[in-house]
């Protein structure tokens, strides 16, 4: 048998038995190859991009990283790899929470040589067949036979908070507007898929929503974009929140990541508001933006969890630099101090807003946002000054200091004085 022709499989489990007696029972399948096998979760997701098996079987319940949160890493970076969640948990919640994550079967602790045999054939022929699209797809957006998709390199940044309340969709809607200029195509889509507020902050209506440009499986044109996105008296596009929370459950998480590519292909920026909840649509955006903006204010139950945050985005792989802390509602009053909230959460704040309820409350009742009708508030100006440390972010970076030192150059011969 061709080495290709067989289904390469990664055992997962922290019990040394467990994997051993796993590997017994397949020892004698000329078709199956135990190519490697991992310990924690942690070292599934390395040997699983090493080695890029088609099936892993995995357990549940591990130290340093559980079985749901290495399947989720390993089906984002790993795509063709079909993953078997192999537990003694037969609790619903986790079967449902595996599957959101991407696994594709499961298999009750101990498992029959038959049952598991049988699977890892089914998923393994899937797995190759994957694999054979794949390559057949790469060899075709090969840049000899088609460039890269055409558009700009437009920025995805998303605003989150974990507690509600925090001021996302406050920060959201004012920071597309200051972002946007002539030169400067700016999308704001209300990503808060039940009870999206975008609507009312901007006093916008529109009979389209996200729920129609989800909808669209081909990539969004132009054309159709003007005719379905509302635009907001400063010229601000907007992807409106569904009509009714119902509605949430027609927009998917992978669609909705298309759809925030694609709109990145035609505006320089797009600003997504969140709710303060992690689904699988919560985290297809975040895994996908560019920049996360992660909301806190002053107060023990939001650090709290800004701190979970923090965690999570390191069992994640995200890297450091794409959350930026925002703290919003400051004042001297509540006794927490920006310095306090970087020593707690050994994280850098990278801007702060100051309360000012009356002039908030004020705008978000009026439907004219603050960087309208108040630009010269306090409150506005630090929201102006977090746009502009946006707009750094993203600005191409200057030579190393290094590089920067004056060269006395040598005098050459074709010197002119
Ligand atoms: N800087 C601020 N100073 C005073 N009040 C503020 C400030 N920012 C936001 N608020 C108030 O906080 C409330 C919540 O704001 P907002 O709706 O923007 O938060 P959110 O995180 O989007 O909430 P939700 O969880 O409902 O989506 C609003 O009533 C708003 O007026
Ligand atoms: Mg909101």
């Amino acid at each position: 048998m061709a080495p290709d022709d067989k289904t390469r499989v990664l055992i997962v489990d922290d019990i040394a038995e467990t994997r051993e007696n796993i590997r017994k029972l397949l020892q004698f399948e000329p078709d199956i190859d135990v190519v490697a096998m991992a310990r924690t979760g942690r070292e599934a997701v390395q040997l699983a991009k090493e080695t890029k098996p088609n099936v892993i079987l995995m357990d549940i319940n591990m130290p340093d990283m559980d079985g749901i949160t290495a399947t989720r890493l390993i089906v984002r970076d790993v795509p063709t790899t079909q993953i078997v969640m192999v537990s003694v948990q037969q609790d619903t919640d986790y079967m449902r929470q595996a599957m959101l994550a991407g696994a594709r079967d499961f298999l009750s602790k101990p498992p029959s040589a038959d049952e598991l045999i049988n699977t890892i054939r089914r998923l393994g022929e899937i797995s190759r067949e994957n694999e054979r699209k794949l390559s057949v797809a790469t060899m075709e957006a090969s840049p000899v036979s088609s460039p890269r998709k055409a558009g700009l390199d437009g920025k995805i940044v998303a605003l989150f908070s974990p507690k509600g309340g925090s001021g996302c969709t406050t920060l959201a809607t004012n920071l597309a507007i200051a972002l946007q200029s002539e030169d400067t195509k700016v999308v704001l889509v209300d990503a808060n898929i039940q009870f999206g507020t975008v609507h009312v902050f901007l006093g916008l209506k529109s009979k389209y929503t996200i729920v129609n440009l989800v909808q669209q499986s081909e990539e969004l044109d132009e054309a159709f974009l003007q005719s379905v996105l509302a635009t907001h008296p400063s010229g601000l596009k907007v992807v409106l929140g569904p009509a009714t929370p119902e509605d949430a459950e027609l927009v998917l998480a992978s669609p909705l990541k298309k759809l925030l590519e694609d709109l990145s292909r035609l505006f320089h920026y797009v600003i997504v508001d969140l709710a303060s909840v992690l689904r699988e649509q919560e985290l297809a955006v975040l895994d996908v933006a560019d920049r996360i903006l992660l909301v806190g204010t002053p107060e023990i139950p939001s650090l709290a969890n800004v701190k979970k945050f923090f965690d999570l985005s390191e069992k994640l792989e995200y890297p450091k630099d794409r959350i930026m802390l925002v703290l919003n509602r400051m004042d001297k009053r509540w006794g927490i101090s920006v310095q306090v909230v970087e020593d707690r959460l050994k994280h850098g704040v990278r801007a702060q807003i100051p309360f000012d309820d009356k002039t908030v409350v004020t705008s978000i009742n009026s439907g004219v946002p603050l960087a309208i009708a108040n630009r010269n508030m306090p409150v506005t100006q630090a929201i102006f000054d977090l746009a502009q440390r946006v707009r750094e972010e993203f600005a191409p970076k200057e030579a190393p200091q290094a590089n920067k030192k004056p060269v006395i150059k040598p005098r050459s011969l074709f010197d002119r004085r």
